[in-house]
C-alpha cells in the first residue's frame, strides 16, 4: 500500500529531488515531442537542481509538493507573471508549473494543488492567474477549464528545434 499524502512548502534541501521529479514528469508528458538533444539541453537549461534550488529561495516564487513517504507525488509552482497577458490595472500571478505523478493522476492530489495556489495568489493580492499550456494537452486544458481558466492568446514554446503551439490561459480569482 502506498503513504499517505503529506503537503508541505519546498525548501532549499528539496532543490535536488524536485528537480529530478520535474525533469522525469516533463519527459513523460512531452518527451516524445522532441529529439534526445534538444531534449537533454532544455532540461539542463530549466530543470537544473541548481535552478530548482535558486527558484525555492526566490521570495517571488513558491513550491508547493505533494509527498508519499519519501517520493513526491506531484507539486505546483506559483510565481511572478511573465506571460505578458495581465490586464492593466489587475495584478496577476502566473501559475509556474503543475506535475502529479502519473500514477497519481485523477485522485485529487492536482485538485489540493491548484486550490492551494489560488488560494496563496488571492493571499498575495492576486485577482487573476496566467499560465501557458501546450494546445494539445487536452487533460490539463479540462482541468484548468474546471477553474475557469479561458485561452486568451497563442504562444510559441521553443525546445531546441521544435516550436510548439502553447496556449496562454487567464483565471479570475475575484468572480
Ligand atoms: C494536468 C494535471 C495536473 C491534471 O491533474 P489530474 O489529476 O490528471 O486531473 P483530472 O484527473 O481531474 O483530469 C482533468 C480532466 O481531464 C480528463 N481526462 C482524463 N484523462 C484524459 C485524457 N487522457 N485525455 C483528455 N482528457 C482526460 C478528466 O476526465 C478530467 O475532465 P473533467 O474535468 O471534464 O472531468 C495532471 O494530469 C498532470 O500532472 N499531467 C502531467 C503534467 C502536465 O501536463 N502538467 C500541466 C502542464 S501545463
Amino acid at each position: 500500500m502506498s503513504a499517505a499524502l503529506r503537503y508541505a512548502p519546498a525548501n532549499c534541501a528539496d532543490g535536488a529531488i524536485l528537480s529530478a521529479f520535474a525533469r522525469d514528469s516533463f519527459c513523460e508528458t512531452f518527451g516524445h515531442l522532441y529529439p534526445d538533444s534538444d531534449l537533454r539541453a532544455f532540461l539542463e537549461e530549466n530543470y537544473s537542481p541548481a535552478l530548482q534550488t535558486a527558484e525555492i529561495v526566490d521570495p517571488d516564487t513558491e513550491h508547493r509538493i505533494a509527498w508519499r513517504g519519501a517520493a513526491i507525488s506531484g507539486f505546483v509552482k506559483l510565481g511572478r507573471e511573465r506571460t505578458g497577458h495581465a490586464l492593466p490595472g489587475r495584478f496577476a500571478l502566473e501559475l509556474h508549473r503543475l506535475y502529479v505523478t502519473r500514477t497519481d493522476q485523477g485522485a485529487g492530489v492536482a485538485r489540493t494543488l491548484m486550490d492551494w495556489a489560488m488560494a496563496r495568489a488571492r493571499a498575495r493580492g492576486a485577482v487573476d492567474m496566467t499560465l501557458s499550456v501546450f494546445s494539445e494537452n487536452h487533460r490539463a486544458k479540462r482541468f484548468y477549464a474546471r477553474y475557469g481558466f479561458i485561452e486568451i492568446a497563442p504562444y510559441v514554446f521553443k525546445v531546441g528545434s521544435i516550436e510548439d503551439a502553447d496556449l496562454i490561459y487567464r483565471a479570475a480569482l475575484d468572480a
